[in-house]
């Protein structure tokens, strides 16, 4: 069984691969936390868990999702972390979350996606993320050849600087950039809803027709980068910088 969460599109892109090539299932993290749905899966076997890396980590709201839900006969766990540049050591903390969770762990692939933290960098445009795609691809096919053949993703070599990121930089971020108090919509909205449809927090409810965001947010980026009309900004940090996501590619 392949499960991903994305916020937009990579991690989507990728576990489609995955489960394409594998013939396996494919089941969407967003639409579980989404309806609140923890009812048990049937993995019976293997499991590959694929998403975003949010500072340094798989994102908490996954972590959390996947400690309350029961993952029957899962065994072999590989997990896939999409990320703009690193995922530092993400895999000491999946390795834990196997533990905990009776999973054989079998290792954390970094593959390297299009940026689309517009909140606080930069993300790419169209032309840059394709070439940026194209470079993921031969590392997609090798971490679809370890799963299909059983074997572990190799160790990553790890620096000082990946485990503070990890360890000592990921608490701090949480409370201090994972927000949703600067969101806000122009007169250019139209009232679609694709931003409410598409929160996987239902953090955003439109009232006359316009968005309004609550407090759980993950800062996924599908509001602002979803948007047809770009009416959505975040304070000052993403004015005029490009919007995001995989399937405008
Ligand atoms: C809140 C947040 C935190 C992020 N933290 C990291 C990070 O620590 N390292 C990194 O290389 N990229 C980071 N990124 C970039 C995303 O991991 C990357 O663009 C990913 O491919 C997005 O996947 P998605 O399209 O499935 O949501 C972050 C993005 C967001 C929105
Ligand atoms: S997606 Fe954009 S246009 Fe549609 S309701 Fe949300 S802010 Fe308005
Ligand atoms: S409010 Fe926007 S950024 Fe926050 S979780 Fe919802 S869709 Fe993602």
């Amino acid at each position: 069984m392949v499960l991903y969460f994305t916020g937009t599109g990579n991690s989507r892109h990728i576990a489609e691969r995955i489960a394409h090539a594998l013939n396996d299932t494919l089941i969407s993290l967003n639409d579980r936390i989404k309806s609140g749905d923890i009812t048990p899966l049937a993995v019976n076997g293997r499991l590959v868990l694929v998403m975003p890396t949010y500072a340094w980590r798989i994102p908490r709201i996954v972590r959390d999702h996947l400690l309350r839900t029961e993952l029957r006969g899962a065994r072999e766990t590989w997990f896939v972390m999409d990320c703009g540049s690193e995922i530092g050591n993400a895999a000491k903390y999946n390795r834990a979350l196997c533990r905990k969770k009776g999973l054989v762990y079998m290792g954390t692939a970094q593959i390297v996606m299009p940026e689309n933290f517009i909140a606080m960098f930069n993300a790419p445009t169209v032309e840059e993320a394709r070439r940026i795609v194209a470079k993921a691809e031969p590392f997609i096919d090798r971490a679809i050849a370890a799963i299909r053949a059983g074997h572990m993703f190799s160790p990553p070599h790890k620096k000082l600087y990946d485990r503070i990121a990890s360890s000592a930089v990921n608490p701090v971020f949480y409370p201090l950039f994972v927000k949703a108090n600067s969101f806000t919509a122009s007169d250019v909205c139209i009232g679609c809803g694709k931003c409410e449809k598409l929160c996987p927090l239902n953090n955003i409810t439109l009232q006359n027709a316009r968005p309004v965001w609550g407090t759980n947010c993950t800062q996924c980026m599908a509001c602002i980068c979803y948007c047809p009309t770009r009416a959505i900004e975040y304070g000052k940090k993403s004015a005029g910088k490009p919007r995001y996501h995989f399937e405008e590619l």
